[in-house]
């Protein structure tokens, strides 16, 4: 079999030049994206839609080759299919109805499968599909993460409604993370039994919490989603992403387990290199370097491979590229990682 270099760096090893890939490198800063999702009808459509799905997600590895693809879905079908209602509006994002305590002990996270399984064969397509050198991400939102939207209804700047409601019902929002755990576990897992060979979990609301709130709702909970599919797959390389986490971020992965740490582009690079010097990292270029181009791409590149170059590093953005990104960046920026400028 090919070599995933992807594959290697997650494992620890240095690779250069490093593996690199974007998060939502497939979107809409991508006209042929634009096309397919104007095909599907509405997001969730696209996403329980295998055809469509597999397309999108080849579109940018067809057209950068990027060393690692990552399956085309959301972080919100877990909910969905826990039998929340779902939708994405135009210019507003994901609406759902706020969850109440009362509504969680009837959340069964055994039988989310069966509204799955077009995710599902969206995996199994892509292994079949996706160049042999090329991995495949296989994704969930973590607990915390995922619940934020579940109990505001909408995205929130600071989840503020989500930390009320953890700390006026800490027995329902641990039964909530609970039952968002064991879902997201069997999620994964079955990810990975269809194809996928590494995993990332989204914490993207991970830093608007104080210390203890950041163990109890977002380490514990992705602590028992590694320890059960590393109990399934060992070897399955993990990438966590509490986005924003800042000095917390220090022990997240030996308290987590998980193998490569995804960061922000906060975090500084005095503290990505001590970071590294425990394990792989992924990042962290801020996705407004790469939409200004031009001397601020240049800088960010080189920052990041100067200071993180000769150690395990997959090069991401710390955060998704956004709708407005020229694509041309975006080859620049390949170049300049793959040292072809
Ligand atoms: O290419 C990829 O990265 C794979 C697909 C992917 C999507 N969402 C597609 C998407 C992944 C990995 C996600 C993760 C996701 N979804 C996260 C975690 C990462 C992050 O960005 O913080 C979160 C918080 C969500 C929830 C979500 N989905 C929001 C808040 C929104 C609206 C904001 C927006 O960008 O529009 C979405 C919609 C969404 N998910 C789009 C895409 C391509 C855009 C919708 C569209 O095409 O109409």
């Amino acid at each position: 079999m090919t070599v995933r270099k992807f594959l290697l760096a997650a494992k620890g090893q240095g690779v250069f030049p490093p593996p690199v890939w974007l998060m939502r490198q497939a979107g809409r800063y991508l006209p042929e994206y634009r096309e397919t999702r104007k095909k599907a009808g509405s997001f969730l459509d696209l996403c329980y839609n295998p055809e469509l799905a597999v397309e999108v997600t080849l579109q940018p590895i067809r057209r950068f080759g990027f060393d690692a693809s990552i399956l085309f879905s959301d972080i919100l079908v877990v909910p969905h299919a826990l039998g929340r209602d779902l939708r994405f509006e135009e210019g507003r994002g994901p609406v759902m109805t706020p969850i109440e305590p009362g509504d969680i002990a009837s959340l069964e996270p055994e039988s989310i499968h069966e509204k799955l399984e077009p995710v599902y064969e969206t995996v199994r397509r892509l292994r079949v599909e996706l160049p042999d050198e090329t991995a495949l991400i296989g994704f969930c939102g973590a607990p915390w993460t995922v619940a934020t939207y579940m109990i505001a209804g909408h995205g929130t700047p600071d989840q503020a409604p989500s930390r009320v409601f953890g700390y006026r019902h800490p027995e329902a929002m641990d039964e909530l993370l609970g039952k968002l755990t064991e879902a997201s576990a069997a999620y994964l897992i079955r990810q990975i039994e269809n194809g996928a060979d590494a995993i990332q979990i989204f914490d993207s609301w991970a830093g608007v919490l104080d210390q203890p709130s950041f163990e109890r709702w977002c380490v514990k909970p992705v602590t028992e989603i590694v320890k059960r599919v590393k109990a399934r797959f060992p070897d399955v390389p993990v990438i966590g992403f509490p986005r924003n986490a800042g000095l917390l971020y220090a022990n997240y992965r030996s308290s987590t387990g998980v193998d490569v740490l995804g960061l922000d582009w906060t975090v500084p690079m005095s503290q990505a290199s001590e970071l590294q010097t425990q394990g792989p990292v992924q990042g962290n270029l801020d996705p407004m370097r790469l939409l200004a181009g031009g001397k601020a791409l240049e800088e960010g590149v080189r920052t990041i491979l100067e200071t993180l170059g000769n150690g395990p590093l997959i090069f991401n953005l710390g955060h998704g590229i956004t709708p407005q990104t020229p694509i041309e960046h975006v080859e620049q920026m390949l170049k300049l990682v793959r040292k072809q400028a």
